[in-house]
């Protein structure tokens, strides 16, 4: 066999998955774990790919086992692992090799090991779709050098999932951290996409007492509607399932704390630094952090009483359809103007329609408004979303739902902070005298910060500033 170009580091769920679509795309690759025991049982498991697959006990069996220049791809945990890995390899790679973090990097570390002078080349990309994904057609969102990625889009495109149209889901974003910049951004649209969701059975189940499985047909149907997404789709799946312990819903025995790794988090922190405004991504981050206060939240039942919900006919399902469209039409529109924000603050061209066609498949908030989405950011990428004809047609006719399921949440104790948080956002959008002339009088007044007049008269300072 003639020795591969590409090689795998790390072969756990993820990693172990995308070596056997790589394999399977017809590329020969060689891999190696750090416990010799994982990359053994991983070559047992591959089947009839095992032949394409070469297992190496080493770093430098598995560099000496590879064809130059080389390519390899990182699987492993994202943070300090990667910088041991890549430390690591610099004394047995030369100037031509590539490496590629694939894992889920803060875009930081990333921009920082791809100015840090490493002896080979680096690429950072963000690799969406869980083990499904990865296995069968992942999203993917290069991230680093045009020349890097020339090199790696034959590969890269051949595993990645593929919209309906046939179009592969794998493109280059831009330099350096880039990549991982629009996989965190995705990451917290996927947190607001869950949140929203999970506000909407809420509704149903504590507003309007439907049992889980009715649930579950609820989000059955609208994934055969405007809604349709992979998340809509799990999600019916999740509320319809039976408990294999002791029978009954299963959704009724999961404990209702979220877990995160943080990648969410690294977006709405990243917001604040931007000034971009993303508060349904940043109102899923908190709803996470709430959730898994357990035993204060049940202290703060004991203390106020439970919610006394029962909305008797004030919002019907369409209601719920209809505001869950808006939320995610608005959640979509903060992100895309976030990442906006971004390209010109780091200097990126990120090509809006091309991200909104590569998560149209593949990734995990894939979903049949992405398709409409790089219809209407083609149209002209700078503009919000909610200006789009398309769009605010929809909002104009998603929003008195939102508006009402808000408001019952508001009046019954339920709490909807993504789809509220939505909500705010899009009525500051649509005023065009906003309140904050009073934050300025305010400033001026404690600060002598200076306001601007509407007249435009000089006069930076009120009655109130003395001398
Ligand atoms: C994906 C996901 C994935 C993420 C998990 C867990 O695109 O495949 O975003 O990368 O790591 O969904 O994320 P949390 O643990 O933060 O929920």
């Amino acid at each position: 066999m003639m020795k591969p170009q590409f090689g795998l580091i790390g072969l756990g769920t993820m990693g172990a998955a995308l070596a056997l679509n790589i394999a399977e795309k017809g590329f020969p690759l060689a891999v190696w774990n750090r416990t010799a025991s994982v990359t053994a049982d991983f070559h047992a498991g591959a089947g009839a790919l095992a032949d394409r697959i070469t297992t190496t006990k080493t770093l430098e069996e598995m560099v000496g086992a590879m064809a130059e220049p080389r390519a390899i791809i990182l699987m492993v945990p994202a943070g300090q692992v990667v910088d041991d890995q890549l430390q690591a390899l610099a004394p047995l790679l030369g100037a031509d090799d590539l490496v590629i973090d694939a894992g889920n990097a803060n875009f930081h570390d990333t921009n920082r090991r791809a100015q840090a002078g490493l002896p080979f080349r680096f690429m950072g990309i963000g690799v969406s779709g869980g083990e499904e994904g990865a296995r069968h057609g992942p999203a993917i969102m290069a991230g680093g050098a045009g020349e890097d990625w020339q090199r790696m889009a034959p590969v890269l495109q051949a595993i990645a999932a593929r919209a309906e149209d046939g179009t592969p889901c794998a493109d280059h974003m831009g330099p350096e951290g880039a990549g991982h910049f629009v996989k965190a951004v995705h990451n917290g649209i996927e947190y607001a996409d869950m949140q929203m969701i999970a506000e909407t059975y809420g509704v149903m189940r504590d507003g309007m007492g439907m049992a889980a499985d009715a649930v579950g047909q609820v989000f059955r149907k609208w994934n055969d509607g405007i809604l349709r997404s992979y998340l809509i789709e799990i999600s019916g799946e999740v509320a319809l399932a039976a408990d294999p312990v002791k029978g009954g819903p299963l959704l009724d025995m999961i404990v209702d704390s979220a877990g995160q790794k943080g990648t969410g988090r690294w977006t709405a922190v990243e917001a604040q630094h931007l000034s971009a405004p993303i508060p349904v991504i940043e109102a899923a981050v908190m709803a996470r952090n709430v959730s898994a206060r357990r035993e204060e939240r049940a202290k703060g039942e004991a203390a106020y009483g439970a919610a006394p919900v029962a909305l008797d006919g004030q919002v019907t399902l369409e209601d719920l359809e209809q505001a869950l469209t808006a939320g995610k039409i608005l959640c979509y529109a903060q992100g895309f103007a976030m990442m906006t924000a971004a390209g010109a603050e780091f200097g990126w061209a990120l090509d809006m329609p091309a991200i909104a066609r590569v998560w149209r498949a593949g990734c995990i908030i894939r979903s049949a408004m992405l398709n409409d989405m790089a219809k209407a950011l083609s149209e002209d990428p700078a503009r919000n979303l909610i200006l789009a004809p398309y769009f605010a047609d929809h909002l104009r006719r998603c929003v008195p739902a939102l508006r009402r399921v808000v408001a019952a949440g508001a009046m019954n104790g339920l709490a909807l902070p993504a789809l509220g948080a939505g909500l705010a956002w899009f009525d500051m959008m649509r005023t065009a005298r906003g309140t904050a002339n009073m934050i300025q009088g305010q400033r001026d007044y404690f600060g002598l910060h200076g306001f601007k007049r509407l007249d435009g008269v000089d006069r930076p300072h009120g009655p109130w500033a003395k001398g």
